[in-house]
């Protein structure tokens, strides 16, 4: 079994496949101001096995286009979607996040946790504004610095594995320079990758290493995930994730009214933020 095979296999029966929490979800939610009731088009890319999909699908009436390049994932996924009775508002759609079908301004909210690191944030915001109706709104959680120095061995870890990693700040001015409009940003709590992602994947690695026999694949994958758990619990007050909201702006307010109809939002929201 190749490498990504075995990734798989660690990590399709998880609830996450990466730091995060319902709790973090729902704010990020509530931090974008989203009507609940509205009829949004929302697209969650990289949505793994769904934590972040399902949860949508069940606090908002919203379609939601659930996109990973994994069907392996969305298989679950779409098994648990009918077994909680959202499957007729929840599609999944295998296809790399560079790629992606959707028309232009076709979407109202495009998610993303922990994912938008595989193409890199900044290609990710700007490839991914055009799908998005003016006044249309991101939400996508990134791996962030807390702070401005860090361990030397942290940061030379996470330097090799995503150089694009940065602090918030620098984030935030990525998306104002791709046009956005900053509306928050929150840090993931401690919570979210220990017992969000960490301690459940720590409790699978003996099933796992049984399943493939200790092969020298599979004690592999177990210890460079183990040494970015030591990493984290080692300098957790220097890394995390972001979590990020921004807005497409609006169009000017002559063309303004029919846009704003259209993406769902209403007027309160609006006047709060314009
Ligand atoms: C860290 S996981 C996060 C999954 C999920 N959003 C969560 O928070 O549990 C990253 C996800 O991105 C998916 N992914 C990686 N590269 C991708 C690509 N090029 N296109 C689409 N999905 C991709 C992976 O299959 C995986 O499900």
């Amino acid at each position: 079994m190749d490498e990504l095979q075995l990734l798989i296999d660690l990590h399709k029966s998880a609830h996450r496949q990466g730091p995060g929490g319902d709790a973090e979800t729902e704010k990020a939610l509530d931090l974008a101001g989203i009507e609940r009731s509205a009829p949004l088009e929302i697209a969650d890319i990289g949505c793994g096995t769904g934590a972040s999909t399902l949860l949508l699908a069940r606090l908002l009436q919203a379609r939601i286009t659930a996109v990973d390049f994994l069907p392996d994932f969305l298989d679950v996924l779409d098994r648990q979607a009918e077994a909680l009775g959202v499957a007729d508002r929840v599609s999944t759609l295998a296809c790399s996040m560079d790629e992606l079908p959707f028309a232009d301004e076709a979407l109202d909210v495009i998610w993303s946790e922990g994912a938008i690191y595989n193409i890199g944030f900044a290609r990710g915001v700007a490839e991914w504004k055009r799908f998005l109706k003016p006044g249309g709104l991101l939400v996508a959680s990134e791996i962030t610095w807390l702070t401005d120095m860090r361990p030397a061995e942290l940061q030379q870890h996470w330097d090799s594995e995503y150089p694009e990693i940065d602090v918030a700040s620098a984030k935030i001015r990525v998306l104002e320079k791709h046009g956005y409009s900053p509306l928050g940003y929150f840090v993931l709590p401690e919570r979210c990758w220990l017992e969000g992602y960490y301690r459940p994947m720590q409790a699978r690695f003996d099933d796992f290493l049984e399943r493939h026999g200790h092969s020298a694949e599979a004690r592999a994958i177990v210890m460079a995930e183990q040494r970015e758990i030591s990493l984290y619990e080692a300098h957790k007050a220097h890394v995390s994730y972001g979590m990020y909201v921004a807005r497409k702006p609006a169009r000017s307010r002559h063309s303004a009214e029919g846009a704003m109809d259209a993406a769902g939002f209403g007027r309160t929201y609006y006047d709060n933020f314009e």
